[in-house]
């Protein structure tokens, strides 16, 4: 059965590192079949909008989306909405997955094996918002079925791995947000007898992230907390460099690189693949292909620790070089 791809590039490196996830998903030999789509500050300037319509709707019909990268302009520009914000929404993604295991590059601390789902859809950054002069507000909206989706989403995927869930909130201060939302994941958790279920302060967990991250399976968390925690983490492994992350929602899905553009290294073919490759890890897994992704995950750690390596890894290889390799190993 041929599964559809849609990719989107997007700008600057995202020309160099879809290309390479497109190579890789192709020599798995698992029969996809690609459609192409714009979006981004490139596509801004072609058509006057950031996502056209035909990204929209190709995004829609695939089976999964590889993302690469936009650019966003530093002042705001008339018109000019970021695609990835507004794919998110129209997708209803509310699930953002962020996987932060141990790897084998200088920088990385052993033992970490944990996954992030962060609420993606409403809390801080719902975007209602007002200035009066001199006092500014923020409205953080939470919801019991906002609360109660990505938690059983998050339930779901501690089943699989080894049942554990740290739900991370602050309901000692913000009694009413994250009160609601602790009420409703602990509504949800009665259902999962085989998963422990803790709560934690998220202040409490930015610090045992440093002391002792071994200790996390699953976190689950509301916007802003997952934003920066799940940064935070990707620190303890190598950096934003290699993380890759899952928008998800109960029909569609939408994989990328946690990187951007990288307009510095943009068009000189030097951009490292690996975390379009965890991308597509991610995408093979969703997609029912475990056995693949395992394969494609083995292979970046065995990469990252023989070489060849793209200049941001101390190498000097190119991204080209790098997927041929890949290619070679994960076929071995
Ligand atoms: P960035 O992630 O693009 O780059 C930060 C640094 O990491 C740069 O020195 C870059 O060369 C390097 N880097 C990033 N990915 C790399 C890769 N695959 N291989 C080798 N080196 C890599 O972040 P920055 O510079 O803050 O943002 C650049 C543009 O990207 C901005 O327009 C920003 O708005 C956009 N952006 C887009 C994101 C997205 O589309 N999801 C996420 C983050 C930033
Ligand atoms: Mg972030």
């Amino acid at each position: 059965m041929s599964r559809a791809i849609c990719l989107i590039e997007g700008d600057g490196i995202g020309h160099e590192v879809i290309p390479a996830g497109r190579r890789l998903l192709e020599a798995t030999g698992l029969g996809w079949s690609f459609v192409e789509a714009e979006a981004g500050w490139d596509a801004f300037r072609r058509h006057g909008t950031a996502l056209p319509e035909a990204t929209t709707a190709a995004a829609e019909q695939a089976d999964a989306t590889l993302f690469g990268a936009v650019s966003s302009p530093l002042q705001p520009v008339e018109g000019y909405r970021s695609p990835i914000v507004a794919l998110r929404r129209h997708l209803d993604l509310y699930a953002n997955l962020r996987p932060v295991i141990s790897q084998p590059v200088p920088g990385s601390r052993p033992g970490i094996d944990m996954l992030i789902v962060r609420e993606n859809s409403e809390g801080l950054y719902a975007g209602i918002e007002r200035r009066e002069v001199d006092r500014a507000v923020t409205e953080r909206v939470i919801t019991r079925r906002g609360s109660e989706r990505i938690v059983r989403r998050a339930l779901e995927l501690a089943t699989r791995r080894r049942k554990h869930l740290t739900v991370v909130h602050k309901a000692n201060v913000m009694r009413a947000t994250c009160g609601l939302f602790r009420e409703a994941a602990f509504a949800v958790a009665a259902e999962y007898f085989d998963v422990v279920v803790e709560e934690q302060l998220v202040d409490a967990v930015a610090m045992r992230l440093i002391t002792s991250p071994e200790q996390y399976d699953v976190i689950v968390t509301t916007n802003l907390f997952g934003d920066i925690l799940s940064d935070e983490a990707a620190a303890l492994v190598g950096g934003l460099g290699l993380a890759p992350s899952g928008n998800m929602g109960d029909t569609h899905a939408l994989f990328e690189p946690v990187h951007g553009s990288a307009p510095d290294i943009a068009g000189q073919g030097i951009a490292n693949p690996l975390a379009t490759f965890g991308a597509v890890t991610m995408l093979l897994d969703h997609l029912g292909e475990p056995a693949w992704a395992e394969r494609v995950r083995t292979t970046i750690a065995a990469i990252l620790t023989e070489g060849p390596r793209t200049p941001d890894l101390g190498g000097d290889a190119t991204t080209d070089q790098v997927t041929d390799a890949f290619i070679e190993r994960v076929l071995e």
